[in-house]
């Protein structure tokens, strides 16, 4: 497993989606309640973009057909995905982020 990091932890204030790519993939980043949480960019359901999403409260609706998913366990949780969001360990070290893939 890799640990890839993806920036100061201060450039990751809580509830505020920042994407990064590592290795050719695109991930999406956002601090829920003070954990930076990492999960696949794109919605299971038809590919969009979720840094177009909106978070509230730990989760995250995709704006295309609005399926809504927990960002800790990537659970589908309502709309038209069957397909949960890939999530990734993430740890924070001396001040900086990192994700594991
Ligand atoms: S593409 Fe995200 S809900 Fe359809």
């Amino acid at each position: 497993m890799k640990s890839t990091d993806v920036g100061p932890a201060e450039d990751f204030p809580e509830g505020e989606k920042r994407s990064a790519q590592i290795d050719g993939s695109m991930f999406l980043l956002v601090r829920v309640k003070g954990k930076v949480r990492a999960v696949d960019m794109y919605c299971p359901h038809q590919h969009s973009s979720l840094l177009f999403g909106t978070v509230t409260d730990g989760k995250i609706v995709c704006r295309t057909h609005r399926a809504t998913f927990d960002l800790e366990s990537g659970k589908a949780l309502s709309g038209p995905s069957l397909k949960d969001l890939p999530t990734f360990e993430t740890e924070e070290r001396e001040g900086r982020v990192y994700v594991r893939t």
